[in-house]
């Protein structure tokens, strides 16, 4: 894959002109576009429309999470839609998982398990009383999903490594939180785009450091070059 192929701008912006302005001046750069809840419940099917006449691959990043049966629905909802990649939380369960893989009709969408957010922390895990580590619980659910048939998941840089030892090198990595210089956010376990391609991210998701850019082809013509070299 060509970096720009592995590449996926959130498009975590509510205003339709801005957003419109964004796609159509990273048009050569980049491919596939993440829409999330808050532009899904704000804009619904105009928005799957307007990525479709650009020719966009789309990832609905809905983190879905809910009975086997309503999720299966919504994967069926999402296949008609001709949505290409969708989230759903691995911590729905095994038959969870399985429900929405038999929903879908042939290969689309790629389905990817949300393992644990790239804004938990270890704090988190105590705060839950969970005794694992974030690296054996993201694994331990990597492979639920794996054996669910998922395409892959969801996780941060530090987990790749041990997520493609255990469920194979071509179960799917997709990879938040990141960022190119250091910044105090939401995010917590966070990597450079160079860092996280080297450690085996199949797909690297940016947000805010693209939209919040005073020049958001700079900023993505820089991570792309730092993939290469
Ligand atoms: O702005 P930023 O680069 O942090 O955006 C990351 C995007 O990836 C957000 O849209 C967020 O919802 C999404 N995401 C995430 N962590 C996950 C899954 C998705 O940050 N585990």
């Amino acid at each position: 894959m060509k970096p720009n192929e592995r590449f996926i701008v959130a498009l975590d912006i509510l205003d339709f002109e801005r957003i419109k302005s964004l796609v159509d001046s990273l048009d050569d750069l980049c491919k596939i576009f993440k829409v999330g809840p808050s532009l899904f419940l704000r804009y619904g099917k105009e928005i799957i429309d307007f990525l479709k006449k650009r020719e966009k691959s789309i990832f609905l990043d809905l983190k879905l999470n809910d009975i086997p049966n309503s999720i299966g629905c919504a994967v069926k909802e999402a296949s008609d839609m001709g949505i290409d990649m969708l989230t759903i939380h691995t911590l729905g369960g095994r038959e969870m998982l399985e429900c929405a893989v038999s929903s879908r009709k042939g290969n689309l969408p790629l389905l990817l398990g949300v393992t644990i957010l790239t804004s938990l922390d270890k704090n988190w895990f105590s705060y839950m009383r969970i005794d694992f580590t974030i690296d054996e619980m993201v694994s331990y659910l990597s492979l639920m999903a794996k054996e669910a048939d998922f395409d892959g998941v969801i996780a941060s840089a530090m987990e790749i490594r041990e997520i493609k030892d255990t469920c194979g090198k071509d179960f799917l990595v997709v990879v938040p939180g990141i960022r190119l210089f250091e910044s105090l956010d939401d995010q917590k376990r966070k990597a450079t785009p160079k860092e996280a391609i080297s450690s085996g991210a199949d797909y690297i998701v940016v947000g805010r450091p693209i939209t919040n850019a005073e020049n958001p082809r700079e900023i993505v013509r820089k991570i792309t070059e730092s993939l290469v070299y």
